[in-house]
């Protein structure tokens, strides 16, 4: 089964053909993110004004991939079904979607699929992969992105994945505690990226003598959730400290985004694999833009090579926001809905178990 996908959910515009919910055919992707890096942050009117501009061109381009010698209506013919982010999001990005999404499917007559974005993350773990080798059920899920920090359940009953929260953030994701801390730091957006530059660079600066500190929220805590928002407030409080005595110098900024990368690391990883200690899933899954980070991902691959959980951690190109993951959730959970009951939804969620 083809399915075209599309993401609109935040500051990416994405839309992506999927055969069988693993082998990609098509995807291209535009992001607004270059605009948001002169705010230092995104602006909601922004975001939804540039997917609006780029939804045609993204749309045409993917179809265009697909199938080079077609226009893009005859391309679509090729298309099984449709698949839409329906939330959770920003509200005007989300409608420029789901509204390209219930056009196709009331011009073409294709069913379409609404999907949960933070359950699309999860998928990219089956993208380019053989069947023999999908992840094993049941599993356990870190998602941790720009707007959420969710750890799921995931298991299959009958025809139909099911979806539960563990535990999350009380407060700000570990991406927007990325993004704060690089904007805090003087750099760019998105700031996860920006801040994993610098913590390399810091290697050769040894740690042991560094006065440079920043919590580890709620670590030693018995359960699953998160908090970042302090961790935000503390580096905020060190800048101001460091910049009083006048030390507030390259190399102390290096030593600050390393600090930021290892404290919001080592939380999510050790939390994650407790969660997997206590629930003995058959794999543990990784999605969202900050598995995309490379010393989490590293940890999570040290820590669990000892252990009985296989370990899933998609694609760099599948951990941000795109297109891909969109169709690949709508097969693995096909069930489409009348393109005149799919409504956009900022605050969907996945429920606690
Ligand atoms: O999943 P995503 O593309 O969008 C949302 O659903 O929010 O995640 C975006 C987030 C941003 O906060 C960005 O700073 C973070 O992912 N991110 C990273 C890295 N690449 C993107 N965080 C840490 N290290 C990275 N390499
Ligand atoms: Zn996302």
């Amino acid at each position: 089964m083809i399915i075209l996908g599309i993401e609109t959910s935040c500051d990416e515009t994405s839309v992506a053909i999927v055969q069988d919910g693993h082998r990609v055919l098509a995807v291209s992707t535009a992001s607004s993110e270059q605009f948001h890096s002169q705010t230092g942050g995104i602006i909601p009117d922004t975001a939804a004004r540039k997917q609006l501009s780029f939804m045609i061109p993204v749309l045409t381009a993917t179809l265009k991939q697909f199938s080079p010698q077609q226009s893009a209506p005859e391309a679509l013919k090729k298309i099984d079904a449709l698949a839409v982010t329906q939330g959770p999001g920003l509200i005007g990005s989300l409608l420029v979607g789901t509204q390209t999404g219930k056009t196709l499917s009331l011009l073409t007559n294709k069913p379409i699929v609404p999907v949960n974005h933070l359950e699309a993350h999860i998928f990219g773990n089956w993208l380019e992969k053989e069947p023999d080798c999908f992840p094993p059920l049941p599993g356990l899920a870190l998602i941790a992105s720009g707007g959420h920090t969710e750890i799921i359940w995931l298991e299959k009953k009958a025809r139909r994945f099911s979806f539960s929260r563990l535990g999350g953030t009380r407060d700000d994701a570990a991406g927007e505690c990325f993004d704060k801390c690089a904007r805090a730091l003087g750099l760019g957006y998105p700031g996860g990226p920006a801040i994993a530059k610098l913590a390399k660079q810091s290697t050769n600066i040894p740690s042991g003598q560094s006065s440079i500190k920043l919590p580890r929220p709620m670590l030693n805590q018995n359960n699953f959730d998160f908090s970042f928002s302090g961790l935000k407030t503390a580096l905020i409080n060190q800048i101001a400290r460091l910049k009083s005595k006048g030390l507030f110098n390259q190399e102390a900024k290096l030593l600050l985004a390393r600090e930021v990368q290892d404290a919001i690391v080592q939380v999510l990883v050790t939390k994650t694999i407790a969660a997997a200690t206590k629930y003995q899933p058959q794999s543990l899954l990784l999605g969202g833009g900050v598995t995309a980070n490379q010393a989490l991902r590293e940890e999570f691959t040290q820590l669990t090579s000892q252990k009985e959980v296989d370990l899933f951690i998609p694609q760099i190109r599948f951990c941000t926001d795109n297109g891909t993951i969109v169709a690949a959730a709508a097969y693995f959970n096909y069930f489409p809905q009348p393109w005149s009951k799919i409504t956009a939804s900022s605050s969907l969620e996945i429920k606690t178990k």
